[in-house]
């Protein structure tokens, strides 16, 4: 493969959406941040320069980062903060990937501006296994906040309580005019008559799993998270913060004469009515090869603007039969190597819940109140003021993690009971720990402690298949042959859906330290978190290189 060589400049920039201006940090000044362009092969170098007031890292999210889980990114995990006036170079090879990953500051709320694309093509030589594009666009979907998201942060985990909501979903930055003052900000797809172009769409989103569509326009997703999929057509897509989704759209066979709006709007069931000017548009709009005046002038001839139908903000039953309809490719050339055998089982709840101060009268939280909280097997994870990976490798992990995380709920109840029995939720730095090569599997249950509510997991270093999912509480005596072990999707963010559960696989065949996490930011910061730590290998290349000697210290 080639060398592919960035700078990232992180610096203070001024942004003005919604009539409002304010300083964020972006990469190179540009907000969304520049796109990584590589083949699959390629080694990637990029030199990350910290020029802002804040502790910085970024993480390369999906890039697998075989055996060089120093480049990984997550902030006390990893590597130290990249602190202001220092740098770091981050150094990967991409193995066995291809299609659209993305990266973004991994430490406190940064990512709501830090964020870019990754492009990952074929290697040379080696064609889609879908008819080739005319052109490819990248579609981020971000949220926007008028205040200063670090402000917004710091103050809901001081008070105990729920951050502000975003004031705009943004497309490539930008609201557009659905939104008060925004109009002039709107991403505009232009596109010609009778071509096929890919949209890599990235959910770069803090807290909204979101609904897509265009008018008029059907979508046929051909990759996940870098993975190729079995076609599918639809109208409409959802994709959770972290997934990322590559879709094929053919535009009519000569110029409509209107234009189409594109709308992105959230899924929630923890908040339907909370959201109301809550939708992000972007205009499709086709250039007439034989207008004039320009064809870009389209939209302002006061053309017919067709809107899609997005469905309800709380249709979970879209949500199920939309995901459930992803499958792996499964061919002999992209094959879906689906461990068969299992090492070792898990079952992990995931959701909300609150620290228990009234019930034991010592509070975890900052306040002498109760408050939010978050957690996996009832631990909500604490980040050390150290590196795991560092701890670890230097072979000094007393005082910094503890090796017993719970593989399962210490005492199971009715989780998706209203309201259900167990809502204790303690503090700690817990990890996993797998020996090289163990063959996982985990179960993942949503708790409705606070309510039904997705969660989109993701777990770092790897991908995993998604070989079963469910509503109610998941069943071990039956679930388990219902599991797809042919052609179950791949990926490295998946909901786990709203009072359900669902079971994924995967192979502990990276050493490091790799952090899992609930990919809705205010979830992170109430714990929703955890890591496993995978064994080197006998093999020397089962073992996790040394660090670099530029890795940042604490
Ligand atoms: Cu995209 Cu740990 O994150």
């Amino acid at each position: 493969g080639a060398i592919r060589e960035y700078q990232f400049d992180v610096q203070m920039t001024n942004v003005t959406r919604l009539c409002s201006s304010k300083s964020i940090v972006t990469v190179n000044g540009q907000f969304p941040g520049p796109t990584v362009f590589a083949r699959e092969g390629d080694f990637v170098v990029i030199r990350v320069v910290n020029h802002v007031p804040y502790n910085m890292s970024i993480h390369w999210h999906g890039i697998r980062q075989l055996r060089s889980g120093w480049a990984d990114g997550p902030a006390y995990i990893t590597q130290c903060p990249i602190q202001s006036g220092q740098s770091y170079v981050y150094k990967f090879t991409i193995t066995g990937q291809r299609g659209t990953l993305w990266w973004h500051a991994h430490i406190s709320w940064l990512r709501a501006t830090v964020y870019g694309p990754i492009v990952i093509l074929p290697k040379p030589g080696v064609p889609y296994p879908f008819p080739a594009p005319y052109d490819e666009v990248p579609v981020l979907f971000g949220e926007w906040w008028t205040a200063d998201t670090e402000a917004v942060i710091s103050q809901a985990l001081q008070t105990g309580g729920g951050p502000n909501v975003s004031d705009a979903f943004t497309i490539n930055g930008l609201p557009g005019p659905l939104y008060n003052c925004s109009a002039k900000d709107t991403f505009k797809l232009k596109v010609k008559p009778g071509k096929t172009y890919m949209l890599r769409i990235i959910n770069a989103a803090l807290n909204d799993e979101l609904f897509f569509s265009i008018a008029g326009h059907p979508l046929t997703v051909v990759d996940v998270d870098a993975v190729y999929i079995k076609p599918i057509t639809v109208e409409t897509i959802i994709i959770t913060p972290g997934q990322t989704t590559n879709v094929l759209l053919t535009t009519k066979p000569s110029y409509p004469g209107a234009t189409y709006y594109m709308l992105a709007a959230p899924y929630s069931t923890a908040r339907p009515g909370t959201f109301d000017n809550t939708t992000v548009a972007g205009i499709l709009e086709y250039e007439d090869p034989t207008s004039s005046p320009p064809p870009h002038a389209a939209f302002d001839k006061n053309l017919p603007a067709l809107k899609p139908t997005l469905p309800q903000i709380n249709d979970t039953s879209f949500v199920a039969n939309y995901t459930a309809r992803l499958r792996s490719l499964a061919t002999a050339e992209y094959p879906a190597d689906v461990p068969r055998e299992v090492h070792r089982r898990f079952f992990f709840t995931v959701g909300l819940g609150t620290h228990p101060c009234a019930v034991n009268g010592t509070c975890q939280g900052p306040t002498n109140s109760s408050r939010f909280a978050a957690s996996v097997n009832n631990v909500s994870f604490v980040l050390p003021t150290t590196a795991l990976l560092q701890s670890h490798f230097a072979g000094k992990s007393r005082g910094v993690y503890s090796s017993n995380f719970p593989a399962a709920p210490l005492v199971p109840f009715n989780y998706t009971g209203t309201p259900p029995n167990n809502t204790n939720v303690s503090n700690g730095t817990k990890l996993v720990v797998l020996p090289y090569g163990t063959s996982v599997e985990l179960v993942m249950q949503g708790t409705s402690i606070l309510g039904a509510e997705s969660h989109p997991l993701h777990l770092h270093g790897f991908n995993f298949f998604v070989v079963g999912q469910g509503f109610g509480n998941f069943d071990p005596a039956k679930d388990p042959a219902k599991y797809n072990l042919v052609d179950p999707v791949e990926r490295n963010t998946v909901g786990v859906p709203a009072a359900g559960w669902v079971a994924i696989r995967f192979r502990a065949d990276n050493p490091g330290v790799w952090f899992m996490h609930c990919h809705l930011e205010v979830h992170v910061s109430w714990g929703l978190k955890m890591a496993w730590l995978v064994l080197d290998g006998e093999r020397p290349n089962e073992k996790l290189l040394p660090p670099p000697s530029d890795l940042p210290t604490c």
